[in-house]
């Protein structure tokens, strides 16, 4: 079912042409999957430890301890965590799991547990290093998804469930621009993803690995949309950035948790600067002679 241009919703959440948001209460939302009062704990319990990670560097500065076997046990444990939430991100956009919120919690538990084990790693080394700023962003991560799922995620939902507005923001739209653009969307879909539907079709990675260039010209034509009928000026830019910043610094600590990993596994002699190898490791290139 296709609906005219003058009926249209806008943004991420438009589920169906009579339906057009998810409401705040419903319990597929991340929110009502995980809980307001467990976020609160998460919360107090990120601005207490790197505190308490602070206080102990304080009590022994200079130790360099983080590779000890125990506490390279928990850095290994705590390192695969951290990848979960590549998993769930994974899942999303290709559609994978049928149970998304599911996945939504893995990747905060994972997240949670994966931090405290990577706290213990690091926090018997110095914490003015290259893998000291991966401790950090860890922190920062974790701080940025809880503030936003607490406060921002629910304030929007709100906010769209009780403006009529934001159901329907085709007025004062130029309609037809509008009616040219989802037209030009329908004619993209036609050869992305024949059988979807363009009212509630979202690309995902296997859209975007089979037909790259399709893919983009349709992200492209939907973020138009978009803007034309005032999506991002309701808060969502907001969210979109928030989303963006969140996916990047993953990203970088993801690729930064590799490179350490790889540093300390081959050139243990580099990283050690004549103290004996506590950890265990493959090579010991970059001994200093
Ligand atoms: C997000 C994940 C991780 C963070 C934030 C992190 C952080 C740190 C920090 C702050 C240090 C102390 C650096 C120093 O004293 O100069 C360190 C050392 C070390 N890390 Fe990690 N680490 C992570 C993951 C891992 C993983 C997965 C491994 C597994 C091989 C690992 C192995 C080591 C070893 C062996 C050392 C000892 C190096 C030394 O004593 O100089 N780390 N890490």
């Amino acid at each position: 079912m296709t609906q005219p241009a003058t009926q249209r919703t806008a943004g991420p959440n438009r589920t169906s042409p009579g339906k057009p948001y998810a409401s705040a209460s419903n319990a597929a939302t991340p929110i009502a999957a995980i809980g307001r009062e467990a976020l609160m704990v998460l919360l107090a319990a990120l601005l207490v430890l790197p505190l308490a990670v602070v206080a102990q560097q304080m009590a022994a500065p200079g130790t360099r301890a983080a590779g000890t076997p125990w506490r390279q046990g928990a850095a290994v444990a705590g390192g695969l965590l951290l990848f979960v939430p590549l998993l769930y991100s994974i899942t999303k956009r290709t559609g994978l799991s049928a149970r998304p919120p599911i996945w939504f919690v893995a990747h905060v538990v994972a997240g949670t547990v994966g931090l405290l084990l990577v706290c213990v790693h690091a926090s018997a080394g110095r914490l003015l290093s290259m893998p000291g700023v991966l401790l950090a962003l860890v922190f920062f991560l974790a701080l940025q998804g809880t503030l936003a799922r607490l406060f921002l995620t629910p304030r929007l939902s709100q906010r769209f469930g009780a403006q009529p507005s934001s159901f329907h923001t085709a007025q004062g739209v130029d309609r037809a621009r509008l009616s040219e653009l989802i037209a030009h969307k329908r004619a993209v879909l036609g050869r992305l993803d024949a059988q979807a539907s363009e009212a509630l079709f979202s690309p995902t990675l296997r859209h975007a690995l089979r037909h790259p260039s399709l893919t983009w010209r349709y992200a492209m034509l939907s973020a138009r949309e978009s803007r034309l009928v005032g999506a991002r000026r309701q808060g969502g830019a907001l969210l979109s950035l928030w989303r963006r910043v969140h996916i990047a610094l993953a990203a970088v600590l993801l690729a930064g948790v590799l490179i350490h990993v790889a540093v300390v596994t081959f050139f243990a002699g580099y990283v050690a600067v004549g103290r004996p190898i506590t950890w265990w490791h493959l090579a010991a290139w970059g001994a200093s002679p």
